[in-house]
C-alpha cells in the first residue's frame, strides 16, 4: 500500500508521465518513419502535384523549365518529370522540343512517356483520386470499391471524368494498410473507404470544384 502511495507521489508521478510521454513519442516516431518509408517505397513515381500550383501549358514556359537538363546526358526522364510537375501532364506540343534538346527522335520521346504510366498525356482533373490496389487493401475489398468508384465516376484508370473534376489512378500501398481499403485524393489519404463514403466524398469535392469554377469566372 505504501509502495503504491510512493509511486503516485508527486515526483514519481512526474517520472511516470515523462516515461509514458517518451514512450508515446518513440512510438509515433517509429510509425511516422515506417509510414514515410512505405510511401517512398511504394508511392507512384510522380507525386500528386497540387492543382493550385499547376501552370497553364505554353511551349515557351515548357522550353524554359527543361533548360536546366540541357547538357545532362540521359536527363530526358527528369525533364519529363519537370514538365509534369509544372503543368500536371506532358503536352504533345512539347515532344519535338524535347527531341531536339536531347538529340533523340520524337518517337523516342513518345516511347518513354508511354512506357511510364505515371506520365500523363492530357490535362488532369481538378482532383486526382488514387485507389490502392496492393494486397492489404485487396484483402479488405478494394476490388469491389474500385469497381464502384469507376462506375460512379464513369471513368477508368488513367482517365479524367467528363466534367474535368476527377482523374482516376492506381496506387500500390499508401502506407495506411491498417485502415484498408484506402484511397488518396491529391495528397490526403482516406481509410476504410466504402462505396457509400466515396459517394459522399466525391459529391463534396464536386461541389468544391464547382464553387472554385464559379469563383474564377
Ligand atoms: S495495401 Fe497498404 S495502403 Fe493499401
Amino acid at each position: 500500500m505504501r509502495r503504491r502511495t510512493e509511486w503516485f507521489g508527486s515526483s514519481n508521478t512526474l517520472k511516470a508521465l515523462k516515461f509514458f510521454t517518451k514512450f508515446e513519442q518513440g512510438r509515433s516516431t517509429y510509425k511516422d518513419g515506417r509510414r514515410s518509408f512505405l510511401l517512398s517505397r511504394y508511392q507512384p513515381m510522380m507525386p500528386a502535384a497540387s492543382p493550385a500550383r499547376l501552370q497553364e501549358f505554353t511551349l515557351e514556359l515548357a522550353t524554359h523549365v527543361v533548360q536546366e537538363f540541357k547538357d545532362q546526358p540521359g536527363a530526358l526522364i527528369s525533364a519529363l518529370h519537370k514538365l509534369q510537375e509544372t503543368f500536371g501532364y506532358v503536352d504533345e506540343a512539347a515532344m519535338p522540343m524535347l527531341g531536339k534538346l536531347f538529340n533523340v527522335s520524337r518517337a523516342e520521346v513518345h516511347g518513354v512517356t508511354s512506357f511510364y504510366h505515371d506520365f500523363r498525356r492530357s490535362k488532369p482533373g481538378r482532383y486526382t483520386i488514387r485507389v490502392c490496389q496492393a494486397e492489404a487493401c485487396q484483402a479488405m475489398g478494394s476490388e469491389a470499391l474500385t469497381a464502384a468508384i469507376k462506375q460512379q465516376l464513369d471513368c477508368d484508370f488513367h482517365e479524367t471524368t467528363a466534367d474535368g473534376n476527377f482523374t482516376l489512378e492506381k496506387v500500390y500501398c499508401l502506407g495506411n494498410c491498417a485502415c484498408s481499403p484506402n484511397i488518396m485524393v491529391d495528397k490526403q489519404t482516406y481509410g476504410r473507404v466504402t462505396a457509400d463514403s466515396f459517394k459522399k466524398l466525391s459529391a463534396t469535392l464536386a461541389d468544391k470544384a464547382q464553387l472554385s469554377k464559379e469563383g474564377s469566372k
